[in-house]
């Protein structure tokens, strides 16, 4: 697979096969070849952590009680903005709109919309859940790193025909995660992710996000005349 056709082509999938599962094996595969993702001065500073089975579960069950009981949780960290503006809110506001309408999901219809933020907490069927973790005592550098690794992670995926979706969802509830991983107290949860095969014909997946034209985020200098 071309690098650009991994990078174009990968999407958040949101409904996985539940009947082809994904080996140890190759899930080493996909973290040897992101390990490889560059980091300041090769620190390597991120920490992975791979859930199936009961292990999978118990997360899971954890998490989804939580979630349809109404309790919220909290954030170790900011994910989003504090002070939502534009053109964020509208960004985000498009990608909510346009996955709850794909699935026919009204704006005032709570209790849908409740029900499909709760599949993040099974893992939307995926037979693999992984959490990225950062020691507490790293700087923003360090989460620069980390995130290349959870792409490099997302892409090797696609090399091996596999599909992902990473989940901040997980944050909301990181206590509950991190305790049931048993990690150590100097650990943060970056984020979740789940991996596996896609569904084929699973509408949520035929859900596709803009982006912005390049020349929206990008200055060349010395400017060009005609701009
Ligand atoms: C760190 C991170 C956390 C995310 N958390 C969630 C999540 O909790 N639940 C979810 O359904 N999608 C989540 N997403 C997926 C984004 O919504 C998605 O990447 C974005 O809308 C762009 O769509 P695409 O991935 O299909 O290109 C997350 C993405 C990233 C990078």
């Amino acid at each position: 697979m071309h690098v650009n056709e991994a990078i174009v082509g990968r999407q958040s999938i949101r409904a996985f096969d539940t009947s082809r599962d994904v080996s140890n094996d190759i899930i080493k595969n996909i973290l040897g070849v992101a390990g490889r993702s560059p980091s300041g001065s090769n620190i390597q500073p991120w920490k992975v952590w791979v859930v199936r089975d009961e292990a999978k579960e118990a997360i899971s069950k954890a998490c989804y009680d939580r979630h349809m009981s109404g309790d919220l949780g909290e954030r170790e960290y900011n994910y989003y903005p504090v002070n939502w503006r534009e053109p964020y809110i509208n960004r985000r506001r498009a990608t909510g709109w346009g996955l709850y309408g794909i699935l026919g999901i009204k704006r005032e219809d709570k209790a849908e919309m409740q029900l499909q933020h709760g599949r993040n907490y099974a893992f939307f069927d995926a037979p693999v859940g992984i959490f990225f973790t950062i020691d507490r005592d790293m700087e923003l550098g360090s989460w620069i790193d980390c995130g290349m690794f959870i792409q490099s992670v997302m892409l090797a995926a696609r090399g091996e025909g596999l599909e992902t979706c990473s989940q901040a969802a997980f944050c909301n509830y990181y206590d509950t995660v991190m305790q049931l991983l048993e990690a150590p107290e100097d650990q943060m949860l970056i984020c979740g992710m789940s991996l596996g095969y896609a569904a084929s014909e699973s509408v949520v997946n035929t859900f596709r996000t803009e982006r912005e034209p390049v020349s929206s985020y990008t200055t060349f200098l010395p400017k060009a005349s005609d701009e």
